[in-house]
């Protein structure tokens, strides 16, 4: 028990001194860095909820004003922020060979759902993304188009319940409900029953995936500092329900539908052509990068599976954070009402076309610069 103790307290020790060093790569390169702790870095508040990764980002912007950069600690590991949007606009644009990598760990031979689109990196992210940008086309968007208004129609009878009963909504779950429906359908072409089924399956592991356990926050640790020692262990980087409840429901829905010849016109859809055919017909090109290949199911489930995670989160807060604005705006909020009331006149209701002439609700949503003072809801930019 004497020895445990004594190689634990080594092995704390030798973790502490390793953390310690890596906290002087940025000074040491001449960079700016903030005042980094064991074992967090600079990331103690957003690991323990007490801010979000936007404040966060926008309390070093504030703090670390008239630098161009500042250097960063996740953990041990160091990440670069460019404060510059001259540097930011380099990066994503001109230099952007150099900085394809979000260095987002994966593990692709042992949770192979981790190897998406969001994480992989190089010539095999490049092989991915121009076979799967095709998905967003106009013509795609407006054949889900169907399923996402049906979605709609659902959120209103419950919304309507819950005013003949007591009039209280918490808005943020019941756009995740939405969301998670609606990617359900598109991405998985699955019912997900999340607004009509409070215990629904999905919503339960959707938000799974984006809480934390103490667990979860260790595993984190390991995964961040020490990836070599993560894929040792194996440590996946969602909890095993959730990557066994994505992997099965992928997997079982894209082979019975490849097994009966089952077309459905959604993203999976996409993904069984791609499975196929290596690329979609209507897209056929030329491009080295979107020939070749086909995907492997792994590939197929692990695209499904970022879909769903980075399609109903970010879209339903974006959308919380739209009404909350309108709901102190009213005359925001009042314009935005004529814009559709007129769009639905003009189109005859709720159609792909009308949505889309929406220039005013667009930049509520997504923060376009317009001449009359719109800058006052720009937060609802700032979780991009
Ligand atoms: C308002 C809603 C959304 C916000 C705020 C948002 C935000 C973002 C951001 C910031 C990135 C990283 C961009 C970069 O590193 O250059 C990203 C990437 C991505 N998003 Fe979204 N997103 C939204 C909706 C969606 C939806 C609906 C889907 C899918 C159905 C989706 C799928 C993805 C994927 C697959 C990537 C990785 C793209 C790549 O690496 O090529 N997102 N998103």
């Amino acid at each position: 028990m004497e020895s445990i103790m004594v190689l634990f307290i080594i092995a704390l020790s030798l973790i502490y001194v390793y953390f310690k060093k890596s906290y002087n790569y940025w000074s040491g390169m001449g960079v700016p860095q903030l005042s980094p702790s064991f074992p967090f870095g600079d990331m103690a508040s957003v690991i323990f909820r007490k801010q979000n990764m936007g404040d966060k980002i926008k309390e070093i912007y504030e703090k670390m004003k008239g630098h161009r950069y500042v250097g960063l600690y996740f953990f041990s590991r160091s990440a670069f922020l460019p404060l510059d949007p001259v540097l930011i606009k380099d990066i994503l644009s001109k230099d952007f060979q150099h900085f394809h990598d979000r260095g987002i760990y994966y593990d692709e031979k042992n949770d192979p759902l981790s190897a998406h689109l969001f994480s992989i990196a190089g010539p095999k992210w490049k092989r991915l993304r121009a076979k799967l940008t095709p998905a967003f086309s106009p013509g795609k968007l407006k054949y889900m188009f169907g399923t996402i208004v049906e979605c709609g129609h659902q959120m209103i009878s419950k919304l309507n319940e819950i005013a003949e009963e007591d009039g209280e909504v918490e808005i943020k779950e019941i756009l995740a409900r939405y969301t998670t429906d609606v990617i359900g359908s598109c991405a998985f072409g699955l019912e997900c029953n999340c607004m009509r089924d409070q215990n629904a399956e999905f919503r339960f592991m959707g938000k799974r995936a984006f809480t934390q356990t103490v667990g979860d926050v260790m595993k984190m640790v390991i995964i961040r500092s020490f990836p070599p020692l993560a894929r040792i262990l194996r440590l996946g980087v969602f909890s095993g329900s959730v990557t066994s409840f994505f992997n099965r429901v992928v997997r079982e829905t894209l082979e019975y539908r490849e097994k009966n010849n089952i077309s459905r016109q959604d993203f999976l859809q996409l993904l069984i052509q791609l499975r196929k055919d290596g690329q979609l017909d209507e897209e056929m090109s030329n491009d080295k990068h979107t020939i070749g290949t086909k995907l492997t199911i792994e590939e197929a489930a692990a695209q499904a599976f970022i879909f769903f995670l980075a399609g109903f989160e970010t879209t339903s807060t974006t959308i919380s954070f739209a009404l909350f604005e309108m709901a102190q705006n009213q005359s925001i909020q009042e314009r935005a009402r004529e814009e559709v009331t007129r769009l639905f006149d003009k189109h005859e209701g709720l159609t792909y076309d009308a949505v889309m002439e929406m220039s005013y609700v667009d930049t509520i949503l997504f923060g376009n610069i317009i001449p009359d003072g719109l800058f006052e809801i720009q937060c609802c930019s700032t979780v991009f």
